[in-house]
C-alpha cells in the first residue's frame, strides 16, 4: 500500500494535494502540519469515508517527533511543502522563515535520510522525498525569456533565500549521500481556500467589501499564475514520474501584470455581483508604495515537467479567475473572520526598509 506523508497538507496548495491523493487515488495520506496562521484546513473538514487519512499536528522544526512520525506511519513517499511562504512577512520578521524553511527543511531531509537508508531494499529502492519549492529562487526576469531547470539561484526576498538554502540542502544531501530527492519549482498558484494576505484573495475580498484595491508600485510586475489543482497533479506526477536528482518547473502559461490583474477581477465581480452600491470595482484600485526588491517578471518554461512528467496546465486563466471568484461570493464566512486576525488586512513588508534601501538589479 502507498503511504504519502505530505508537509503543510493543511496549507493552501497542501490541501489541494491531500483531496487530490483521496479523491484520485487509493494512497494513503499523512499530514504532518503545525497549523500556523496560514492553515487553510482543519483536520476535521477533511473528507475521509475510507479512513486513508491521518493528521499529525507537529512542528517540522522538532527533528525528535518528526522522526516519531515516521517511525509510526512508515510513509513510501514525503512531499515537502510546509514553510513560510508571505514575501511581505518575510521582509518584516525573516527569523521564523529561517526556522521554518531552512531549519525545519534541514530537518525533513536528514531524518527522511536516516528513514531511507534503514528501509530494505526493495523500498528503498522506489522511496521519494519531493521538495516543493518556488520559482522565486531564480529571481526575475525582464521583459523576455523564461525560467528553466538550469536558471542560476538569485533569491531577491528573505522567503526566496531561505527556500532557495532548501533546494541547496537537496541537492547536496543528492549528490553526497544518494538521497532520491526531487525539487519542483512553481509560479503563482490560485484558486479557492487561498488566505486573504495574497495577492488575488486580496483583490476580491476587498472588492466585495468596497475597500481600496492597494496594487504595488506602478502595478507592471508580471506573474505567471498556476491554478492550484493543476499543480497538485504536477506535484504527483513528479512523484509518480520524476527521476531522482532532477528539478521540475511548472508554470501556468498565463503571464499578466498586477494591475491588468486587479481590473480583470474587477470587471468579474462586476459581472457575477453587479450594483454593490459603490460604482464600478475598478475605481477601488490604489497604486501604493512599492514592495523593496520587487521581482519584475517571473515566466516559466514547463516542457521539461510536459516531457518527463506528462504534465500541461490545464485550466485557463479565465476560467480559474471565474471559479475562484465564485468561490469567495459564496463563502464569506470563510475569509470574513479570518481577515480579522494575523494583519490579514494590513499593509505588511515595509517596517524595516527606508531611504538606504539598495536597489536589486534583475536578469
Ligand atoms: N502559493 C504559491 O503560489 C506557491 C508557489 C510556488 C511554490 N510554493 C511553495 O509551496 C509550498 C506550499 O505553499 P502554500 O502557498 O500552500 O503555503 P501556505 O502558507 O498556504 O501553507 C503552509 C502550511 O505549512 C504549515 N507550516 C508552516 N510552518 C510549519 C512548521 N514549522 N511545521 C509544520 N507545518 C508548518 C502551515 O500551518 C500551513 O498549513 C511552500 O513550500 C511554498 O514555498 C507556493
Amino acid at each position: 500500500m502507498t503511504t504519502v506523508l505530505i508537509t503543510g497538507g493543511s496549507g493552501f496548495i497542501g490541501s489541494h494535494l491531500v483531496r487530490h491523493f483521496l479523491d484520485q487515488t487509493e494512497f494513503s495520506i499523512v499530514n504532518v502540519d503545525k497549523l500556523t496562521y496560514a492553515a487553510v484546513t482543519l483536520p476535521g473538514e477533511i473528507s475521509d469515508p475510507d479512513g486513508r487519512y491521518a493528521f499529525e499536528q507537529t512542528d517540522i522544526c522538532d527533528s525528535q517527533a518528526f522522526r516519531q512520525v515516521l517511525a509510526k506511519h512508515r510513509p513510501t513517499a514525503i512531499m515537502h511543502l510546509a514553510a513560510e511562504t508571505h514575501v511581505d512577512r518575510s521582509l518584516d520578521a525573516p527569523a521564523q522563515f529561517f526556522r521554518t524553511n531552512i531549519e525545519g527543511t534541514f530537518n525533513v531531509i536528514e531524518e527522511a535520510t536516516n528513514y531511507w537508508k534503514a528501509l530494505p531494499a526493495g523500498r528503498a529502492e522506489s522511496f521519494r522525498l519531493l521538495v516543493v519549492s518556488t520559482d522565486e529562487v531564480f529571481g526575475d526576469l525582464g521583459t523576455s525569456g523564461q525560467f528553466d531547470e538550469d536558471s542560476a539561484y538569485r533569491p531577491n526576498s528573505p522567503y526566496a533565500a531561505s527556500k532557495a538554502a532548501g533546494d541547496h540542502l537537496a541537492r547536496a544531501w543528492h549528490r553526497s549521500l544518494g538521497l532520491p530527492v526531487i525539487v519542483s519549482h512553481c509560479s503563482n498558484n490560485y484558486g479557492q481556500r487561498q488566505t486573504p494576505d495574497k495577492l488575488i484573495p486580496k483583490v476580491i475580498t476587498n472588492a466585495l467589501r468596497g475597500k481600496a484595491i492597494p496594487i504595488y508600485g506602478d502595478g507592471s510586475q508580471v506573474r505567471d499564475w498556476v491554478w492550484v489543482e493543476d499543480h497538485a497533479k504536477g506535484l504527483a506526477a513528479a512523484l509518480a514520474r520524476g527521476r531522482a536528482g532532477q528539478h521540475y518547473l511548472f508554470g501556468g502559461g498565463a503571464e499578466v501584470s498586477n494591475l491588468e490583474l486587479a481590473r480583470t477581477i474587477c470587471d468579474r465581480l462586476d459581472h457575477h455581483d453587479p450594483n454593490p452600491g459603490f460604482g464600478q470595482r475598478r475605481q477601488l484600485i490604489k497604486m501604493v508604495e512599492d514592495r523593496p526588491g520587487h521581482d519584475q517578471r517571473y515566466a516559466i518554461d514547463w516542457q521539461k515537467a510536459a516531457h518527463e512528467l506528462n504534465w500541461r496546465p490545464k485550466v485557463s486563466m479565465q476560467t480559474g479567475l471565474d471559479n475562484t471568484i465564485r468561490w469567495f461570493l459564496d463563502n464569506r464566512h470563510w475569509w470574513e473572520p479570518r481577515l480579522l486576525y494575523h494583519d490579514m488586512d494590513q499593509r505588511l513588508g515595509l517596517t524595516r526598509t527606508g531611504p538606504n534601501q539598495v536597489e536589486t538589479s534583475s536578469k
